[in-house]
């Protein structure tokens, strides 16, 4: 962006005053760098060698930064992330302009970090409308659901959403790979001291489970918007399921790491009392705080009076409401204080 359009909006500001995602993003900085990773040797020739299965880190710090980062997480497809259903400004540019440091994850073997030390292949299937119900866009293709805050008229909006995916590689491995590779990066300072990972889907399971895994006490805070999968203490009866969306059981003892974080499970709109995912979340909600942690569900219809939100919040229509509800959280617990350090 040239100084002068900054400049721009910036004197034009006071009369937007509530459309505040109109402020300038002003970067001390941008960039990206790997994370964790394996080194393989060709066992027929020594010399020969490999890196790979690390992460990647994509980021962006603010002029003036607040001390909180955020991690923005999605193992299927990190557009979510960057733009709204209808390519209006996303969370990634919503909370760059209110200062906060964004880190975008691409875990190993997904995005940017493919460069795999496992064979893969990819099995082209009509994913389209599976794509339509797992993201609540509405029951069956193509019935929208009644209100929701999805662009249903524009067909090209449809088009972005669905090419945006991505294989996300749902084994257990996997996911303990890739919790392991964001706990080091968490570990590493390189994200700050003070880390909040915004995780959507099945990426939740590995927040949670990224949190167990560190061996510091950066992470500060999860924001799972509709998480699959959830992590269980090893005295609660519960069975591992050794698959990409748990349940996974840990000991008791790194169970309780997660009593450290602030944890909030956000759910958009459409899922029935009964859904798999909110009984297990209620089960894990339960036993984090019976162990003294501080982890809560946050309904977006029945307590933030926001309707139609997707399995996808952070890029629906009324996304500038969802990330008030962030912003409440983060204020909660005084994650929004402005850093008084340089980063890197
Ligand atoms: C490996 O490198 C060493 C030292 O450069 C060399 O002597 C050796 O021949 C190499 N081995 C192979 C299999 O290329
Ligand atoms: C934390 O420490 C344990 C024990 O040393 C180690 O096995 C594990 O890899 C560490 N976790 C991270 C994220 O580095
Ligand atoms: C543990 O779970 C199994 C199967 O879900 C059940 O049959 C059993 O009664 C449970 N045991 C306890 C102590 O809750
Ligand atoms: C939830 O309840 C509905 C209606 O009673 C039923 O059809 C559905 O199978 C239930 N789902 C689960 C996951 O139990």
């Amino acid at each position: 962006m040239f100084p002068q359009t900054l400049l721009l909006l910036l004197t034009t500001l006071p009369l937007a005053l509530s459309a505040r995602h109109k402020k300038a993003i002003l970067l001390e900085k941008s960039g990206g760098f790997h994370v964790a990773g394996s080194v393989l040797t060709n066992p027929q020739n020594r010399n020969m060698t490999l890196h790979c299965d690390h992460g990647y880190m994509e980021y962006f710090i603010p002029w003036k930064p607040r001390a909180t980062s955020l991690v923005m997480w999605h193992s299927a497809h990190m557009q979510v992330w960057q733009n709204r259903w209808d390519g209006g400004i996303g969370f990634k540019d919503l909370f760059l302009s209110r200062d906060y440091p964004v880190f975008l994850w691409d875990a190993p073997r997904l995005g940017r970090a493919n460069w795999g030390c496992v064979p893969y292949y990819y099995q082209p299937s009509y994913w389209d409308q599976t794509n339509f119900v797992g993201w609540q866009f509405g029951e069956r293709w193509p019935v929208w659901h009644e209100g929701v805050q999805f662009p249903t008229e524009n067909k090209e909006a449809w088009n972005q959403a669905t090419r945006s995916r991505y294989i996300e590689f749902d084994t257990h491995e996997n996911m303990l790979l890739q919790s392991h590779a964001a706990a080091v990066a968490a570990d590493s300072g390189k994200l700050g001291e003070s880390v909040v990972i915004l995780t959507n889907s099945v990426a939740g399971l590995r927040g949670q489970m990224t949190a167990v895994m560190s061996n510091t006490t950066n992470v500060k805070g999860i924001v799972a918007y509709e998480s699959y999968g959830y992590v269980y203490p090893d005295n609660a009866n519960i069975t591992e399921v050794k698959g990409g969306f748990g349940p996974v059981v840990v000991p008791l003892e790194d169970f309780k790491k997660l009593t450290k974080v602030k944890i909030q499970f956000v759910w958009g709109d459409y899922r029935k009392p009964n859904d798999t995912w909110l009984v297990q979340c209620r089960r894990a909600v339960n036993l984090i705080n019976l162990y003294g942690g501080d982890a809560s569900m946050l309904f977006l219809a029945e307590e933030a009076g926001l309707k139609g939100s997707t399995h996808s919040a952070m890029a629906d229509l009324d996304n500038d409401k969802v990330a008030e509800q962030l912003d409440k959280f983060l204020r909660k617990h005084k994650l929004d204080r402005h850093a008084s350090w340089k980063w890197f």
